[in-house]
C-alpha cells in the first residue's frame, strides 16, 4: 500500500464548473456593474465599445488564456510559479502579490459602502458624507473582510468553490430583476441614447484608448495573479481556450447589461449622469428613494453590487493565501487570517476616505490614488512581466501542450510569437499613453 502521507502534498481542484464559476466570480465585480457604464459614458459613448473590444480580444483574453496555462502548468501561485520557471525570478511575483493584497484592501472599503447600502435601502438612506464620516463605513469594511476570510480559510471546494455557487445565481437573478425594471421605466430612450450614441471622433483621442486598456485589465482581473491561482486548480481534464471565452464572455455581457440598467434609471428620473462614488452612493439612492417600491430595487442594485464584489475578493484573498501556502507551507487558516489582517491595516487610510480627515495627496482622496497607482498604473507593467517570462522561458512545446490539453481549439507556435512580440508592444503603448496622461 503507498503512504497516504504521500498524498498530503496533492493540490486541491476544482470540480466541474467550479473553476468557471468562480472565476466568471473574479471577473465579474463593481469594474462591470459600477465602472464600466460611467466610463462608457465618459468616453463617447457607444463608440467606446470600439477600443474596449479591441484590447478585450488583443490582449485581454490571450492573457486570461496565459495566466489560466501558466497556473496549470507550474501548479503554483504567481509566486511560486515565477520561481519554478526560473529561481532568479521568482521575486517578480511580489508585484502582482503586493498589488493584489492594495487592491483587496480599498475594494473592499467600497464593497463595505454596498453592504452599509443594502441595509440602507430598507432604512432609508442616509446622505454619503454623513455616512462616510460616521463609524459605520469601518464597521462594514471590517465585516467584508472578515466574511471574505470566513469563506477562504476553509478548503477550496468547501469554501471559495461553494460561495460561487451561491453568489453566482444571486448575481444574476438581481442582473435580471434590474434590467427588466430599467428597461420599462417611461423615457428610456434618452438613457439608451446616451450610453449607445457612438461619438466617432471619440476615437482619435488617445485617452479614450487608454481608459479602455485600463478597463479591460481590471475588468477580467488580468496581471493581478489571481487568474494564475485560480488555474493552478485546474483539472487537467479542463479546456482552457473554453473556459476562458465564457469567463471571458460573461463578464463582457454583465459590463454591457449594466449600462442598459444604470441610465435608463439615471435619465428617466432626469438626473445627470455623474462618475464615481457619487453615482452609486449619491445619485441612485436619490432615485430609489422617489421610484414605486424604490426600497425593493434598492435592495436588490446594492445586493447586485456587493454579491458582484465579495466573489471579486475571494480571488484576491486566494491570491495571497495560496502563496504563503505555496512557498512557506503555512497552513490555509493561518495565512487567511494573516492577508486579511494585512488588508485591514492597509486599507485603514482608503476607509477613512470621504470622510472629511481625508488623507489627499496630489489632490485626490488616499483611496483614488492607490487605486490609480495600484489598480491602473502597474497593471500594464506586471502583465507584461508575466506575458514576457512565461513566452519566452516556457519552451514553447510546454506551453502549447499545456493549453492544448483537452481543448478542441488548439493554438499553434504563431500565438506564443504573439505573446512574445505583439502584446508586450501593445502593453508598452498602454503603460506609456497611460503615463503620459496621467502626470503630463
Ligand atoms: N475584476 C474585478 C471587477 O471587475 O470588479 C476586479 C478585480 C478582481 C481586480 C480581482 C483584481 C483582482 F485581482
Ligand atoms: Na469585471
Amino acid at each position: 500500500m503507498p503512504s497516504e502521507s504521500a498524498d498530503t502534498t496533492k493540490r486541491a481542484e476544482w470540480s466541474r464548473y467550479g473553476f468557471v464559476l468562480a472565476a466568471i466570480g473574479s471577473a465579474v465585480g463593481l469594474g462591470n456593474i459600477w465602472r464600466f457604464p460611467y466610463v462608457v459614458g465618459e468616453n463617447g459613448g457607444g463608440a467606446f465599445l470600439v477600443p474596449y473590444i479591441v484590447s478585450f480580444f488583443c490582449f485581454g483574453i490571450p492573457l486570461m488564456v496565459l495566466e489560466f496555462t501558466v497556473g496549470r502548468g507550474f501548479r503554483g501561485s504567481v509566486v511560486t510559479a515565477f520561481g519554478r520557471l526560473h529561481p532568479r525570478l521568482r521575486h517578480l511575483g511580489l508585484l502582482p502579490f503586493v498589488m493584489t493584497l492594495v487592491v483587496f484592501s480599498y475594494y473592499s472599503v467600497i464593497a463595505g459602502w454596498t453592504l452599509a447600502y443594502i441595509i440602507f435601502s430598507v432604512t432609508g438612506y442616509m446622505d454619503f458624507e454623513t455616512f462616510t464620516s460616521s463609524p459605520l463605513p469601518r464597521v462594514t469594511f471590517f465585516a467584508t473582510i472578515l466574511l471574505a476570510g470566513a469563506v477562504v480559510k476553509v478548503d477550496l471546494k468547501a469554501g471559495i468553490e461553494r460561495a460561487n455557487r451561491y453568489l453566482m445565481p444571486v448575481l444574476g437573478v438581481a442582473l435580471l430583476i434590474m434590467l427588466v425594471q430599467a428597461l420599462t421605466l417611461p423615457g428610456v430612450q434618452a438613457g439608451l441614447a446616451y450610453y449607445l450614441t457612438p461619438d466617432l471622433s471619440a476615437l482619435s483621442d488617445p485617452a479614450i484608448w487608454v481608459q479602455a486598456a485600463g478597463q479591460v485589465f481590471f475588468s477580467l482581473s488580468i496581471g493581478f495573479g489571481v487568474l494564475l491561482t485560480y488555474g493552478s486548480y485546474l483539472s487537467d481534464s479542463a479546456s482552457i481556450p473554453r473556459s476562458a471565452a465564457v469567463i471571458a464572455g460573461v463578464d463582457f455581457l454583465v459590463a454591457l447589461v449594466a449600462g442598459f440598467i444604470i441610465f435608463p434609471i439615471v435619465f428617466s428620473f432626469g438626473f445627470d449622469p455623474v462618475s464615481g462614488p457619487q453615482l452609486a452612493f449619491i445619485t441612485l439612492p436619490q432615485i430609489f428613494s422617489t421610484m414605486a417600491f424604490g426600497s425593493f430595487f434598492g435592495t436588490i442594485f446594492f445586493i447586485l453590487l456587493f454579491v458582484g464584489a465579495i466573489s471579486s475578493i475571494l480571488s484576491m484573498v486566494e491570491g495571497g493565501v495560496a502563496t504563503m501556502v505555496d512557498e512557506w507551507a503555512w497552513p490555509r487558516e493561518k495565512a487567511t487570517i494573516f492577508i486579511c489582517t494585512l488588508a485591514a491595516l492597509i486599507g485603514l487610510p482608503s476607509a477613512l476616505s470621504y470622510a472629511g480627515y481625508d488623507l489627499i495627496l496630489f489632490g485626490a482622496p488616499f483611496l483614488d490614488n492607490v487605486d490609480l497607482l495600484f489598480g491602473t498604473l502597474l497593471v500594464p507593467v506586471s502583465a507584461s512581466m508575466i506575458c514576457l517570462a512565461f513566452s519566452w522561458l516556457w519552451k514553447p512545446e510546454s506551453l502549447l501542450t499545456e493549453v492544448n490539453k483537452n481543448s478542441r481549439f488548439k493554438f499553434s507556435r504563431t500565438a506564443v510569437y504573439y505573446l512574445r512580440y505583439i502584446v508586450p508592444l501593445l502593453l508598452l503603448v498602454t503603460l506609456a499613453s497611460t503615463v503620459v496622461r496621467t502626470f503630463l
